[in-house]
C-alpha cells in the first residue's frame, strides 16, 4: 500500500482548513510540509456556499457598537449554552480576519467613502456582517484558493476521501484515504492534523447544505471513541426555497425583506416583536412552523411542502440587483420567480451543525471531559464544537468562526511541530489498513444504500426537526437503529475502481448513520428547550438542570453520554425575549 509523509494534514479544504494552512505555512516560514486532503475539488468545498457575510465589529465609533455588545448578542442568541471565553475570542479576533481577506482581495461592498459596508443580520443588535453581495463565501475561498496554491510547501490532493483516522494511545498518527480517481488505498502519515471538514446537513432532506455536507471528519473522531458535543442542536435556517432547499440568505431580511403568511400578515409581530424577522434562526424557525401548523401557510402540491412568503418587492430592483443578485438568480432558473415581481416561497432547512468535535480554546480536539487532550489533533470551523455558538448560531458568525479559528490552529500546529518528533506507525497497522482497503468493495448484501440514506434523510426531517416530541425522538431512535442494520447488509452494485461514485457515496452514507443516532441520542436525553432544541413535553428552558454541553461516546458496549460545564464569564443567563 503506498504510504506519503508529511508535518502537517488539513482534512477538508474549506474557509477553516484553507486559513488554517496558510497561518500554518506562515508561522513555520514554509518550512513545514502540508497536505491538504479534500474528497472534492477544493473550490467545490460547501464554503462557496455562503452568502450573507461574514460578523466583526469594524468601526465601533461610527456605529456605536462594542466587541462587548457582539459577545452579548452572540452569548444570548447562544440561548446561554456558548462558553463565553471562546465567544470573547471571537469576537476579539473577527475583525482582524475580515481586514486579512480584504489584504488577499475579497471585493467586499463598500461605502461611497470607501468603508467596507456591514448589513444587518437575525440577533445582531447593530448591523456588522461585511459582505460581497450574496456571494461572500465565494469570494472568500477564491482569495484564500489563490494564496493556498501559491505556496510551495503545500500539496492539494483533491478528491481523496479520509475513511479511517489513525489515532494511537491518544496521538494522531495518520489517515487513510481513498484516491477516487484510481481507487486506490493511500495511508498518508503526519505528525498533527487539522480536521476542516464542515457539518452534516445531510444527514436530513430538506437541507441548504450541499451533498458532500456529511459529517465525515465528525464520524472519524467519533468512530475512535472520542467525544462529540452538543450534537442535539442542529440550526434550521428559516428560509430555503421550495421545493428544492436552496438557501436564500438571511441578507434578504437584513436588507428589509418581509416573512408573510397566506393571510398577508408579518407574523413575526407575535413571535418577536422588537426584532421581527431579525430575530435569530431558531425563533423565526418556529415562527413558521407554527403559522403553517395553524394552517397560515401554502402548500406546495408537487413537493406537498408547506411554505410561507419571503417578500423582498418593496426593495426594488436596484437593492436586489447590487446587493442580492445571487438568490435573484436562483430564484429566476430555479422556480422562473423574479423577486422583484413576486414573493419568494420558502420554509425551514437543515443549515448548520452546531455541535460537533468536542475542542478545548485553541481547537485542540479533546479525548474526554476533563482535559487530556489527542497530541497532534486539531478541529475547526462547522466539523468543530469549541462552543462559540451553544444551542442557537447567529447567521454570519460562522465565516468569522472558521477565519479566526484557522488562523488559531494554524499558528499552534506550526509551533507543536518545531518540537515534535515523527511517531514511528507499526508495521501491523499498516497491514490492518491494507486489510480494510481491500474489503472497501466487498458488500454484496440485498438491501439498496440509497433506499437507507432515503430513510434515514425523511425521519431525521420528520421527528428531528424543528419541533421535536419524546416519542418522536424515541422513533427515529429506533428507526435509526433498524438502518443500521440494514446497512450491515448493503451491496455495492458498482465494483470499478475509477471514480466509484456508489462507494464513495456508502462510505458517507455510513457516516451519516453514526450522526443520526448521535443527534438523536443527545436529543432524547436534554429534557428542556434550548435554542434549537424545542421538546413539546419541556417547552422552556431549564437552567437549573440543563445549562451543561452533552458529550457523546462510542463505545464498544454502545453509546455513552455525559455533561460538561458552561463557561459562563460575564454574562449571567437571562430570559431570552426579543
Ligand atoms: O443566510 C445566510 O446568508 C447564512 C449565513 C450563515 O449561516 O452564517
Amino acid at each position: 500500500m503506498e504510504t506519503l509523509d508529511y508535518d502537517l494534514i488539513v482534512l477538508g479544504s474549506g474557509i477553516a482548513g484553507l486559513t488554517a494552512t496558510i497561518h500554518a505555512s506562515k508561522a513555520s516560514s514554509g518550512k513545514i510540509k502540508i497536505a491538504i486532503i479534500t474528497k472534492l475539488h477544493a473550490m467545490r468545498s460547501h464554503s462557496v456556499a455562503a452568502e450573507g457575510g461574514i460578523s466583526g465589529v469594524l468601526y465601533p465609533e461610527a456605529k456605536n457598537d462594542s466587541l462587548e455588545l457582539h459577545s452579548y448578542d452572540t452569548i444570548k442568541g447562544s440561548d446561554y449554552l456558548a462558553d463565553q471565553d471562546a465567544v470573547e475570542l471571537l469576537v476579539k479576533n473577527a475583525p482582524t480576519e475580515i481586514e486579512f481577506f480584504d489584504h488577499i482581495g475579497v471585493s467586499w461592498n463598500r461605502d461611497d467613502d470607501s468603508k467596507i459596508q456591514q448589513r444587518a443580520f437575525g440577533g445582531m443588535s447593530i448591523p456588522r456582517t461585511a459582505f460581497a453581495a450574496d456571494k461572500t463565501g465565494f469570494f472568500m475561498m477564491r482569495a484564500l484558493y489563490d494564496e493556498t496554491t501559491n505556496l510551495k510547501n503545500v500539496d492539494i490532493l483533491h478528491e481523496h476521501f479520509v475513511y479511517k483516522l489513525l489515532v494511537e494511545n491518544k496521538k494522531f498518527l495518520g489517515v487513510t484515504v481513498l484516491d477516487l480517481a484510481t481507487g486506490s488505498s493511500k495511508v498518508i502519515r503526519a505528525k498533527a492534523a487539522i480536521i476542516a471538514t464542515g457539518g452534516a446537513g445531510r444527514v436530513y432532506d430538506f437541507t441548504t447544505t450541499s451533498h458532500s455536507s456529511t459529517g465525515d471528519g465528525l464520524a472519524l473522531v467519533y468512530r475512535e471513541g472520542l467525544p462529540l458535543k452538543d450534537m442535539e442542536f442542529v440550526q434550521f435556517h428559516p428560509t430555503a426555497l421550495v421545493p428544492n432547499g436552496i438557501l436564500i440568505t438571511e441578507a434578504a431580511r437584513g436588507e428589509g425583506g418581509y416573512l408573510l403568511n397566506s393571510k398577508g400578515e408579518r407574523f413575526m409581530k407575535d413571535y418577536a416583536a422588537s426584532k421581527m424577522e431579525l430575530a435569530p434562526r431558531d425563533i423565526v424557525s418556529r415562527a413558521i412552523i407554527t403559522e403553517m401548523e395553524q394552517g397560515r401557510g401554502f402548500t406546495d402540491h408537487e413537493s406537498g411542502l408547506e411554505y410561507v412568503y419571503l417578500d423582498l418587492r418593496h426593495l426594488g430592483k436596484k437593492i436586489i440587483d447590487e446587493r442580492l443578485p445571487m438568490i435573484k438568480e436562483i430564484a429566476q432558473k430555479s422556480l422562473n420567480i423574479n423577486p422583484v415581481d413576486k414573493p419568494l416561497p420558502v420554509r425551514p432547512a437543515a443549515h448548520f451543525t452546531m455541535g460537533g468535535i468536542h475542542t478545548n480554546l485553541n481547537g485542540q480536539v479533546m479525548a474526554d471531559e476533563g482535559k487530556t487532550i489527542v497530541k497532534g489533533l486539531w478541529a475547526i470551523g462547522e466539523c468543530g464544537c469549541v462552543s462559540v455558538h451553544g444551542s442557537n448560531r447567529l447567521g454570519s458568525n460562522s465565516l468569522s468562526q472558521c477565519s479566526v479559528w484557522g488562523r488559531i490552529a494554524g499558528t499552534a500546529v506550526a509551533k507543536y511541530l518545531e518540537s515534535t518528533a515523527e511517531v514511528p506507525m507499526s508495521k501491523q497497522l499498516l497491514r490492518r489498513e491494507e486489510v480494510r482497503a481491500a474489503s472497501l468493495l466487498d458488500k454484496d448484501g440485498n438491501v439498496d444504500p440509497y433506499s437507507i440514506k432515503a430513510e434515514l434523510q425523511k425521519t431525521m426531517g420528520k421527528l428531528v426537526y424543528v419541533y421535536r416530541t419524546r416519542n418522536g425522538l424515541i422513533s427515529a431512535k429506533n428507526k435509526i437503529a433498524e438502518l443500521k442494520e440494514d446497512f450491515k447488509n448493503i451491496y455495492i452494485k458498482d465494483k470499478s475502481k475509477i471514480y466509484n461514485t456508489n462507494l464513495r457515496d456508502v462510505l458517507e452514507l455510513d457516516n451519516l448513520l453514526e450522526l443520526a443516532e448521535a443527534i438523536t441520542a443527545c436529543a432524547v436525553n436534554r429534557k428542556e428547550s434550548r435554542g434549537a432544541h424545542a421538546m413539546i413535553e419541556y417547552p422552556k428552558r431549564d437552567d437549573t438542570n440543563w445549562l451543561k454541553h452533552t458529550l457523546i461516546y462510542k463505545t464498544k458496549t454502545g453509546i455513552g453520554i455525559s455533561y460538561l460545564p458552561v463557561k459562563i464569564t460575564r454574562w449571567k443567563p437571562e430570559p431570552r425575549v426579543y
